[in-house]
C-alpha cells in the first residue's frame, strides 16, 4: 500500500455475523459508507418463530465470503487497499460469531492487515456516526435490539460506560414474543409498530417496571410480556374480543414509556450533550416520536439522533465505524481472538 496517510482516507472492512444477518461493509474514516452489504436470514427463521442458532451459523458460512467480495467490489477496493479488518466478536450467538471471527482472522493474516475486535452492542451506537449527525459529548445512548437493551454513557470519544441493561428479555425480544402470541409472525417489532398506529395506547394499562433506585437504569420486560400474553389468554377463554391494534398500541406504549423515561433520566443525570438511539427497536415509530417529545420538553437544548431504519438493525457499516477509534488508539486484536457470546459493553 503506497498511499500517504495524510491525505488518504482510512478504509476499514467490517464483518458482522452475530445473529441472523450476514454482513460486510467498507467505511472510510469511520464516517463514510463505501459499501454496506447485508443478507438477512429472516425468511429462513420466520417459520420457527425466532432465530435457530445452528441454521444461522450454517447460513453465515455459506454466504460470508460472497458478501465480503461484494462489499469490496462495491467499494472498488481490493484487500491490499484496506487499512484494517474489523469484526463483531461478541455478544451474540457463539456459533454465528465464530464464522465472522474466523473469516476476519484469515483475511487479516493473509492480507497482513491489523485485526480489530468490535463489541456488537457498542457498535450499534456508531450507526449514528454514519449519518452526518453532530454527535457531542458527553452522550447517552439507548441500544435496544432483539438481543440487548442497554443504556450507555460516553463521557468522551473513546470511553464507554454501561449505565444499565435488561435483567431478562430484551426490548426487541419482547416485541417478538408478544407478536408471536398475537399471531403476527417474526420479526414482531415492525408488525406491532404498524398495527399500533391504528390502535389506542390507553386501551389496556399494562405494567411498567421501573425497578428500584440502584437499578434505575436497568430494564425488565418479562413482567410486561407475561401480562400481555395472560391478557390474550383470558380474552380467548372468555371468547371476548379486543381489537388487535388496541392491544398492540397498549403493549407498545408500556414498553416504549419505560425506555423513554429511563433514557431521559440518564441524559439529565449525566448532563448529556446529545442522546442517541440505536438497535433494531430504534426503528420503532412510537419510540422515536415519544423520545423526541419527552426529551425536548425535559432537556430542550439536547438533540436526539437516530439512524435510518436500515442502519438501526444489524449491519457491518456500524462495525467498521466502531473500529475507527480503536484503530486510532492502536487497539488491535491478536490472531487468536475468540468469539465471546456474553461480551459485556464498556471500556
Ligand atoms: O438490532 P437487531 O437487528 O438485532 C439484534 O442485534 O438483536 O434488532 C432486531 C430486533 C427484532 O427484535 C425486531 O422485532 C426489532 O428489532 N424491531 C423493531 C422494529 N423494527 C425492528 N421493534 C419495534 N419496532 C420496530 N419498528
Ligand atoms: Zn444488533
Amino acid at each position: 500500500m503506497n498511499r500517504s496517510p495524510e491525505n488518504s482516507p482510512l478504509y476499514i472492512l467490517g464483518i458482522e455475523s452475530s445473529c441472523d444477518e450476514t454482513a460486510a461493509a467498507v467505511v472510510a474514516d469511520g464516517r463514510l459508507i463505501c459499501s454496506n452489504i447485508i443478507s438477512s436470514q429472516v425468511e429462513l427463521h420466520a417459520r420457527y418463530g425466532g432465530v435457530v442458532p445452528e441454521i444461522a451459523s450454517r447460513r453465515h458460512l455459506e454466504l460470508i465470503n460472497l458478501i465480503i467480495e461484494q462489499a469490496l467490489a462495491e467499494a472498488r477496493l481490493n484487500l491490499s487497499e484496506l487499512d484494517a479488518v474489523a469484526v463483531s466478536s461478541g455478544p451474540g450467538l457463539v456459533g454465528a460469531l465464530l464464522v465472522g471471527v474466523s473469516t476476519a482472522k484469515a483475511l487479516a493474516y493473509a492480507a497482513r492487515l491489523p485485526l480489530i475486535a468490535v463489541n456488537h452492542v457498542e457498535a450499534h451506537l456508531y450507526a449514528n456516526f454514519l449519518t452526518g449527525a453532530g454527535v457531542r459529548y458527553p452522550l447517552v445512548a439507548l441500544i435496544a435490539s432483539g438481543g440487548h437493551t442497554t443504556l450507555l454513557l460516553m463521557p468522551e470519544p473513546e470511553q464507554i460506560i454501561a449505565l444499565g441493561q435488561t435483567r431478562d428479555d430484551a426490548a426487541g425480544e419482547t416485541f417478538d414474543k408478544v407478536a408471536r402470541a398475537m399471531g403476527l409472525g417474526y420479526p414482531g417489532g415492525p408488525a406491532i409498530d404498524r398495527l399500533a398506529a391504528a390502535g389506542r395506547p390507553d386501551a389496556v394499562e399494562f405494567p411498567r417496571a421501573y425497578l428500584d433506585e440502584e437499578a434505575r437504569f436497568d430494564f425488565s420486560f418479562s413482567g410486561l410480556k407475561s401480562a400481555v400474553i395472560n391478557y390474550l389468554h383470558h380474552l380467548r377463554q372468555k371468547k371476548e374480543e379486543l381489537p388487535l391494534p388496541d392491544l398492540a398500541a397498549s403493549f407498545q406504549e408500556a414498553l416504549v414509556r419505560v425506555l423513554v423515561d429511563k433514557t431521559v433520566a440518564a441524559a439529565r443525570e449525566h448532563n448529556a450533550a446529545c442522546v442517541l438511539l440505536a438497535g433494531g427497536v430504534a426503528a420503532n415509530s412510537r419510540l422515536r416520536s415519544l423520545m423526541r417529545a419527552e426529551l425536548s420538553q425535559a432537556l430542550p437544548a439536547v438533540p436526539l439522533y437516530f439512524p435510518p431504519p436500515a442502519l438501526c438493525t444489524d449491519n457491518a457499516a456500524m462495525i467498521a465505524a466502531a473500529a475507527f477509534p480503536l484503530y486510532r488508539q492502536g487497539l488491535f486484536a491478536p490472531l487468536d481472538l475468540n468469539a465471546q457470546a456474553g461480551l459485556p459493553p464498556g471500556r
